[in-house]
């Protein structure tokens, strides 16, 4: 069942989520020498950044490498929408005494040539894609030099088109999921499926494996996400609570804490429907906001809003699945080992 696993060189079938942001490469060391897949996210890093992890992560272990990409569409910038945004924001740059500002903000980056040029010499394991697929030169690309492409699909139609498209795999990511929704044929992230319902309606239509993503957090999520028909599973929140994330204090210690926080989908922080903490711009604007910037450029204009409340958690995402209070602290070596009886079949 686990077999393109097997074939990457993991002995646990479990895919550590890329989260750009909350790690580096110190975690994906330590979830491969774990024997599971460690990722790399690269949606804030240059070519020379990845090249450099990657080299980090290929002299600390064999064990395979994910590297991950986002693909949302570049957008330019419009006078129009910015000034509808930083309607919405104006308020909070009058309470700090801010000149309204729009500075520009490179990041985070789609995939383009010279990162591919990076990855086909890296050759890691898996490169795996969120917000849809590169064009199909650079799936192609990557392809030939043996790599393996999966991406995210959060609908049947989304997983098919996966399918048709390229991909030796495919992320089932249900509702619970921390971190952005990797939407991308069916925007509207509030008819969301949780994440059992998906993998068995997907893996009931795919010739290639699902992966089930959101909300699994310890052996019984993933038994129960083998049972609706996954193959694997990626999980992404577990792992904010590994010694190797590098998330605030702040983000920490409200994962740490015991005050019962709700998470919710919003898109007031980037553009885009992501899972956090429900904190005072979500209750203020959000949670879905009609009048925010294009992914990634509303990203921009909180930017001033955050270096202003340093320390304060008003303006600042926290991405997590719904599923964050389960587990504690550890390194990842121990998460990997914790979970790994549940792929047993015995
Ligand atoms: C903090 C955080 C950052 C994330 N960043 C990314 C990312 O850079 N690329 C990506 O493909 N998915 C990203 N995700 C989504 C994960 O791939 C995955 O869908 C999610 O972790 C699964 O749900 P879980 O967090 O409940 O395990 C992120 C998730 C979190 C929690």
């Amino acid at each position: 069942m686990h077999s393109l696993f097997h074939d990457l060189g993991a002995r646990v079938p479990l895919i550590q989520s890329p989260m750009a942001g909350a790690q580096d490469e110190d975690l994906a060391i330590a979830v491969a020498q774990a024997g599971a897949i460690g990722s790399i996210p690269c949606a804030n890093l240059t070519p020379q950044d990845l090249q450099k992890s990657a080299t980090r992560f290929q002299g600390a272990t064999t064990g395979p490498l994910n590297v991950n990409f986002f693909c949302h569409p570049v957008t330019r910038r419009d006078p129009q929408r910015e000034a509808l945004w930083l309607n919405e924001l104006n308020r909070y740059y009058d309470d700090l005494s801010l000149t309204p500002d729009y500075p520009t903000n490179a990041y985070p980056r789609a995939l383009d040539s010279d990162m591919v040029d990076v990855v086909c010499a890296v050759k890691p394991a898996i490169a795996s894609f969120h917000f849809g697929l590169p064009t199909a030169a650079f799936v192609n690309r990557i392809r030939a030099t043996g790599t393996k492409i999966i991406a995210t699909a959060t609908t049947v139609q989304e997983a098919l088109f996966l399918q048709d498209n390229g991909c030796d795999a495919v992320i089932a990511q249900g509702q619970e999921a921390g971190g952005h929704q990797g939407v991308f044929l069916q925007m509207d992230a509030t008819n969301r499926l949780p994440t059992l319902d998906l993998v068995a309606q997907i893996s009931a239509v795919l010739s290639i494996p699902t992966i089930a993503a959101g909300g699994i957090s310890d052996q019984t999520g993933i038994k129960a996400a083998l049972a609706a028909g996954a193959s694997s599973v990626q999980m992404g929140t577990r792992f904010l609570k590994s010694t190797e994330s590098k998330i605030t204090p702040l983000h920490r210690s409200i994962l740490e804490g015991s005050e019962q926080r709700e998470t919710t989908i919003t898109n007031v922080f980037t553009g885009r429907p992501a899972r956090g903490f429900v904190n005072k711009l979500i209750r203020d604007i959000g949670p879905m906001n009609a009048n925010v910037q294009a992914f990634p450029l509303a990203i921009s204009a909180l930017s001033p809003l955050k270096s202003a409340t340093e320390g304060s958690e008003d303006f600042v995402s926290l991405w997590a699945g719904q599923n964050w209070q389960i587990g504690e602290t550890k390194p990842a070596r121990d998460i990997v080992h914790d979970l790994a009886p549940a792929f047993d079949p015995n």
